[in-house]
């Protein structure tokens, strides 16, 4: 397993947006049913409904929920009625299942972003479009996937024909501010960080290759310069790897997670569980000498992190660590899945310590067993 980080010396930083992205503005899921998945997220992730929309509010061809916490702004869009946009989404859910359209950047100029992400080379899937609350357009990306440039207008709606939902308001235990990065799984990561490098501006940020022996996968992080948008692109590099069973059961390229940034893993992950979220099993061996070793000292009581399962991770170069767990995969199949992970000090990293950690806290619980 091999870790490297890309620092540029301050004077080489490419310092350079040429696309104006500020951030994430919305991911849009297309689903089976956008009311269950509206509860799944209230009642799981603490999000609250913020708008919706349907024929009835004034949008065509889909029923869609608004859920959100903090920053983070998901869309779960079904089919409605007959028409191009509903044949569109049915096609989509009999192809990958439940699963991500729509990456969404919030942009300074939304009419730049599109003209320069097309002259740099992207294909526009839709084009330009006006109106009363945001400006949009829409590039390619892997596979189905896309990204729509959003430029908002100041105190409209979210968006056309969709109506708030009142008393929106979040204030349980669950605490998450903003999405800290989305994965990609494609076939091959090359064309891809090339793609986020001369479309966007986007520097390599750090290259990990993890092999446990039982499956292998390689990662390249491409990050916008100021680090609010930070995607992971992983390639198998095994036939029996998690990211080419995604491949096979998604049918191609796309998100296999979203990792949501919480200020205390601790009650996050703890109220999670207690509304019924199902997390990756982690085993008891995981916590033994071994961790103590690995993470040294945290502000955590590491018995309340053991009886929770939450997974720490530290680079050797960083001055802080990371606390993160994955959720099971949440739809049929088993393609995506979320990550609640939180950043002590100036933890970098995305967990690749966990995946040697995991494997081989399993290697031990087998051989307490017997079976290996
Ligand atoms: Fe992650």
């Amino acid at each position: 397993m091999s870790t490297t980080f890309f620092e540029k010396p301050a004077g080489q930083k490419t310092a350079f947006n040429p696309l104006g992205v500020k951030g994430i503005d919305h991911i849009e899921f297309i689903v089976d049913h956008a009311d269950q998945w509206r509860d799944f997220f209230v009642q799981k992730y603490g999000m609250a409904g913020r708008f919706y929309a349907d024929e009835g509010t004034g949008v065509r061809g889909r029923r869609a929920h608004v859920v959100g916490q903090g920053r983070i702004n998901f869309i779960v869009a079904e089919p409605q009625g007959r028409g191009p946009e509903a044949d569109f989404m049915r096609w989509h859910l009999d192809r990958h299942g439940c699963g991500v359209r729509d990456v969404a950047f919030r942009v300074k100029d939304a009419a730049h972003a599109l003209a320069e992400a097309a002259r740099r080379g992207a294909k526009v899937v839709r084009p330009l479009d006006e109106h009363e609350v945001f400006i949009g357009g829409t590039i390619a990306a892997y596979g189905d996937t896309v990204h729509t440039f959003i430029e908002r207008k100041p105190h409209t709606n979210f968006a056309p024909g969709y109506q708030p939902v009142p008393g929106g308001v979040e204030d349980g235990d669950i605490n998450f501010a903003m999405i800290d990065h989305v994965v990609a799984n494609v076939e091959h990561m090359e064309p891809w960080v090339k793609y986020y490098a001369d479309i966007f501006g986007f520097d390599l940020f750090m290259h990990f290759d993890i092999n446990t022996g039982r499956s292998a996968l390689m990662s390249k992080v491409v990050s916008s310069t100021d680090g609010w948008v930070k995607m992971p692109i992983n390639e198998p590099s095994s036939a029996n790897s998690q990211i080419q069973e995604f491949l096979d059961r998604y049918n191609g390229p796309g998100v296999q997670h979203i990792a949501l940034l919480t200020p205390d893993i601790v009650t996050t992950v703890g109220e999670m569980r207690r509304m019924g979220q199902d997390f990756l099993d982690v085993p008891e061996t995981y916590y033994d000498a071994a961790f103590d070793a690995r993470v040294g000292d945290i502000q955590e009581d590491k018995e309340r992190l053991k009886e929770l399962r939450i997974l720490v991770d530290r680079e050797p170069d960083d001055d802080g660590y990371l606390l993160q767990l994955f959720t099971k995969c949440v739809f049929a199949r088993p393609t995506l899945f979320f990550e609640v992970i939180q950043r002590r000090g100036g933890a970098r990293g995305f967990g690749e310590g966990n995946f040697r950690a995991l494997f081989e806290a399993i290697e031990r619980e087998q051989a307490k067993r017997g079976t290996l």
